[in-house]
């Protein structure tokens, strides 16, 4: 794996010259007048006008990063976070791979990545030890943005892998031999901790753990962060949870901010300042195999992910503490009481 994407300078501005001074939250499709660019064009100029930095830049990291966005309890937003935090940092000149790890392939769906069964996909990767370079795919829309579909194959290939010689560490050696220049590698991992999963984190540094602002939001948590550790102590020891992002905050109800507010106190410096927010262009844009960021740039939603990504890129593979799981779910559990019948907390083991 090359990681000598740096070797432009920092991650740029993607539509320069003149900003209109119209930036904030109400640039949204239905308010812009139409526009003759292309359509990514647009897109590209919108979502980085509706961040009012223009010019700014964001650093480029110094090696590639790759971050295994994962959390075992469904439907948190783990796809949604992937592929707009991805589509976000590749805006702002990143050259950034996706990594479908999915067998549902949602990743690959809402990047427009066609990924029906004959496609060549991380299957064949991790399976049948093909290179990465001959599955991976531009995405249309975002230049710099890159994706290893998933296919339905995959869904085998947790039973297939574990006849295989290290069946831990495939993913891993195919993003070793890897040609191409990257500066972030986002792997979109499947609401499980089986063998794909655990061949992702393997395969990076980095654990950005995507939590969904409602009850039970850290349901299974503890299970996720024994697995961190076990990886860590035996397989890979460069491995640390960098980056917790909250999903789906809806800022008018209080359970919202209690729970933004116990995983604040917990995890503390790894927490991004930024959350996402529910919102419908979110849920929309896949269905139009796009991101938020391209669907409707000057949504909320796509401002958060492109704050979140600004944040990320700012804090640099080093920014998160490491998270150790030393039997903390015992004191979340307790502090989660005072939510009363439906602590949050229950199904923490
Ligand atoms: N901020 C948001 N606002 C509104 N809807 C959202 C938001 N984030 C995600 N969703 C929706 O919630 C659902 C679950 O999100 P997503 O598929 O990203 O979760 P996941 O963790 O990847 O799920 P799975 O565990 O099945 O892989 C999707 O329908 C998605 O469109
Ligand atoms: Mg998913």
């Amino acid at each position: 794996m090359r990681s000598d994407a740096n070797a432009a300078g920092p991650m740029t501005d993607p539509v320069p010259g003149p900003r209109s001074e119209s930036t904030g939250g109400d640039v949204s499709r239905e308010t812009l007048p139409p526009m003759d660019d292309t359509p990514i064009g647009r897109a590209a100029q919108l979502a980085v006008e509706a961040l009012g930095r223009a010019g700014e830049g964001l650093p480029r990291p110094d090696q590639t990063r790759v971050m295994v966005v994962a959390n075992q309890k469904g439907g948190v937003g783990k796809t949604t976070t992937t592929v707009n935090l991805a589509a976000s940092l590749a805006l702002h000149g990143g050259r950034v791979l996706v990594v479908d790890l999915d067998p549902q392939g949602n990743a690959s769906t809402a990047l427009g990545i066609d990924h029906h069964a004959e496609v060549p996909s991380i299957y064949d990767v991790l399976v049948e030890g093909k290179p990465l370079s001959d599955v991976v795919q531009p995405v249309h829309d975002v230049e710099g943005l890159f994706c290893a579909p998933a296919t339905i194959d995959l869904a085998g290939a947790e039973i297939e892998l574990v006849s295989l010689v290290a069946r831990e560490s495939r993913l891993q050696r195919a993003i070793e031999a890897y040609e191409q220049p990257l500066d972030y590698i986002l792997i979109d991992c499947p609401p499980s901790l089986g063998l794909l999963t655990v061949n992702a984190l393997v395969a990076g540094a980095e654990v950005l753990i995507p939590i969904q602002c409602e009850y039970y939001a850290l349901e299974g948590l503890g299970q996720l962060l024994r697995n961190v550790d076990l990886v860590r102590g035996h397989l890979n020891p460069k491995l640390h949870v960098s980056t917790i992002l909250l999903t789906m905050y809806d800022g008018r109800t209080r359970l919202a901010a209690q729970v933004a507010e116990e995983v604040r106190s917990h995890f503390g410096a790894e927490v991004l300042r930024t959350s996402i927010p529910r919102s419908v262009r979110i849920s929309e844009a896949p269905s139009y195999g796009q991101t938020v960021l391209t669907y409707d740039p000057g949504s909320s939603g796509a401002l958060s992910y492109l704050e979140a990504a600004r944040e990320m890129a700012l804090r640099g593979a080093g920014g998160g503490l490491n998270v150790e799981y030393d039997g903390q779910d015992a004191h979340i559990a307790r502090q989660n009481n005072e939510y009363g019948q439906h602590s949050m907390s229950e199904g923490i083991k």
